[in-house]
């Protein structure tokens, strides 16, 4: 277990994908929300952008909040298909996932685009959730760290403090996602610390503040130890969002490891 204490606020967040119809993700939601009480986490879910609105509407008043799962960076113009951070501020979404791995691998989601969508969804007044995660390939070559680096530099060089205490940081190594294969809480620890570390030397001990979410294969049995690690304030969960009886329990089980922590 790390030494320093979590000073963060945990946070779990549901990342749906491109799953679910509209009444499949409003009876999702309400699941979650009527499965959380209010307590020491903070959690979301990310429905897709069709289902945004109603979810908000649906969660209005209660224990979880909403998350979009990208962003363009222009406020508006002639960009045909994409949703300004604005519109998901105005649609009433906390959140918005930025940089996501699938953005990036399918895409064309590229260091610089993520840095720009972040602006942008800190100008729209949403908490950013930005993420950064090493292939496979570079994890073996020894480069899990580099990687990590180039793309956390990209975003935060020109964020100030309140831009940095307002963001999330997700790590999500990629080999990690949807394969059932997550990263041990060790390795998790080791690229979490390399982020506070970085983000230290930006804004001192303020960065233990910042949250740092672990995503990859998250399951319910599998969260405790994570959570046990005072490295990681919370997870950005896929698969095992997507139902009710996962989600909550995995909330749960963290929850408690966290106040046992
Ligand atoms: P899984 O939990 O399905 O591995 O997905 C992780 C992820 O990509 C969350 O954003």
């Amino acid at each position: 277990m790390s030494q320093s204490p979590r000073q963060a606020r945990p946070l779990f967040c549901g990342n749906w994908k491109l799953f679910g119809s509209l009444s499949e993700s409003l009876a999702l939601a309400t699941g979650v929300r009527d499965g959380v009480a209010p307590g020491p986490v903070d959690v979301a879910v990310a429905p897709g952008f069709v289902a945004l609105a109603s979810v908000v509407a649906q969660l209005k008043g209660g224990p979880v909040a909403v998350a979009a799962q990208d962003c363009h960076w222009e406020t508006k113009g002639a960009f045909t298909g994409e949703v300004a951070a604005a519109q998901l501020a105005d649609a009433g979404c906390r959140y918005v996932i930025v940089g996501h791995s699938e953005r990036r691998q399918f895409f064309g989601d590229t260091d610089t685009t993520v840095a720009k969508k972040t602006r942008a969804a800190l100008a729209a007044g949403l908490s950013p959730i930005i993420c950064v995660g090493e292939m496979l390939a570079e994890r073996d070559a020894g480069q899990a760290l580099p990687r990590v680096g180039t793309q956390l530099d990209a975003v935060i060089n020109e964020m100030n403090e309140a831009d940095l205490l307002a963001s999330v940081i997700a790590y999500e190594p990629v080999w990690a996602i949807g394969t059932g294969r997550n990263a041990t809480p060790a390795q998790a620890v080791e690229v979490h610390a390399f982020i506070r570390g970085r983000l230290t030397a930006r804004i001192g001990a303020a960065a233990r503040k910042v949250r740092i979410l672990y995503g990859g294969s998250v399951k319910p049995d599998n969260i405790a130890s994570l959570m046990s690690e005072e490295e990681i304030d919370g997870a950005l969960v896929g698969g095992a969002s997507l139902t009710v009886e996962s989600f909550v329990k995995l909330v749960k089980e963290g929850t408690a490891a966290c106040l046992r922590s």
